[in-house]
């Protein structure tokens, strides 16, 4: 199997979280206004994230014999570490992260030193697809290179993530940048001041990527939406970083439309991210490959290894492709498989998992010859061979 991990989840790092898969949870400091934060918005929440270890080390399974001697205490702890290892994330190199990582990281060595002439990385896909871990992955390497060429820096921030408020005006997206730089805004400042503080900051502190996220917030059509990324495109001229931007199917929200839009165009480099496709032989492997790279991360006692590769197809019809929710099913399935004691992941352990709508709505459990669904048609995903 050619499918490897590559680093752990940066948004669970405060405790246990069974579901490990909410990302807007976390109540981080540098919360204002009484909003709860996006855990890695803020440089005390990146930086911790950035300094998390690789892969989290995976639990050892006890000798059969000493599993059944556990008492109940000890067997709960057990289970828990257990489970707390399935929640975390896996992360595997798919093919589309593979390529926003190598695409992103020969952009900033391109763009460095240089104020003219930089240019950006704009990653597009649908939601669950992998867009926010692919950039804070890139964002996270990047850092640690950093660290590692000038070692003991005191106050650099090399890396910025902010998420798009939605409905944001100039001020917002301002303020979201300050509050991850831990600048105070107040009331009465103007965006410009704000937006002026924000970019002589970044320039003092060493920031050479800025990762913006949920950026089809920004692209609404009127005065609101224009304003907006006049804004963004102000931290864009002044601040000699490399901008990358991702949002939600960025063509057809109209981010490419007018001046703004042709702006945009000429100075990104677009990477689409998808649903793995299962028509052709190769998608069926590629999505196979990254079944049994989570099957083989699995810490339960009866489970026979290559059990859900043969169910490749019926996962890939639950899950519509999705890296996302397939991670959430056999991850939930196998939790589920711990607490009720089989220790192996059954086909009625997965029919159980409660999936989210979008997976729901395109799953169909008796698809008649030539009926299946697909999001797309095969070839045309980043995430299917011979895509583009
Ligand atoms: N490379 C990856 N390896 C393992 N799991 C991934 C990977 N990329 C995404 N996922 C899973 O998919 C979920 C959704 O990914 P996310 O990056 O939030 O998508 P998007 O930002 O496109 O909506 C993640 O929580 C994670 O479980
Ligand atoms: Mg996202």
């Amino acid at each position: 199997m050619t499918s490897t991990y590559l680093d752990s989840r940066g948004h669970n790092h405060s405790g246990h979280n069974h579901g490990g898969h909410d990302h807007g949870g976390g109540d981080a400091e540098g919360s204002y206004g009484g909003a709860a934060r996006h855990p890695l918005t803020t440089k005390q929440g990146w930086a911790c994230f950035a300094a998390q270890s690789g892969h989290p080390t995976p639990p050892r399974l006890l000798p059969a014999e000493d599993f059944d001697r556990l008492d109940g205490l000890e067997r709960e702890l057990y289970n828990e570490i257990r489970q707390d290892y399935h929640s975390a994330l896996l992360l595997v190199a798919t093919p589309d992260i593979k390529r926003i990582i190598t695409t992103g990281s020969k952009l900033i060595i391109n763009n460095r030193g240089k104020q003219l002439g930089r240019r950006g990385l704009l990653i597009s896909g649908a939601s669950g697809t992998g867009k926010s871990t692919s950039i804070t992955q890139l964002g996270k390497k990047f850092q640690i290179e950093t660290e590692r060429r000038t070692p003991g820096v005191d106050g650099r921030i090399p890396v910025v993530y902010i998420v798009c408020p939605a409905e944001a005006n100039p001020k917002m997206l301002a303020t979201e940048m300050a509050t991850f730089l831990g600048l105070p805004v107040a009331e009465r400042d103007s965006p410009q001041s704000v937006a002026h503080t924000v970019a002589a900051v970044m320039r003092r502190v060493g920031t050479s990527l800025v990762l913006v996220d949920e950026i089809h917030r920004l692209f609404l059509s009127g005065r609101r939406g224009r304003d907006a990324s006049d804004q963004l495109k102000y931290f864009f001229d002044t601040i000699s970083a490399t901008f990358v931007y991702a949002g939600l199917d960025l063509a057809e929200t109209g981010m490419f439309a007018g001046v703004r839009g042709r702006q945009i165009a000429g100075r990104f480099i677009p990477v689409n991210t998808g649903p793995f496709t299962h028509r052709a032989a190769d998608a069926q492997r590629d999505w196979a490959k990254l079944v049994a790279t989570m099957e083989q991360a699995l810490r339960l006692h009866h489970h026979k290894p290559g059990t859900l590769v043969k169910m490749a197809p019926y996962l890939h019809a639950r899950a519509g492709g999705m890296i996302g929710s397939l991670d959430q099913l056999v991850h939930e399935a196998a939790n589920d498989a711990i607490t009720d004691g089989t220790e192996k992941i059954t086909k009625a352990h997965l029919d159980a998992v409660i999936l989210d709508l979008a997976a729901i709505n395109q799953y169909d459990p008796d698809p008649g010859p030539g009926h299946g669904r697909h999001h797309r048609r095969d070839g045309a995903g980043p995430n299917s061979a011979g895509g583009s």
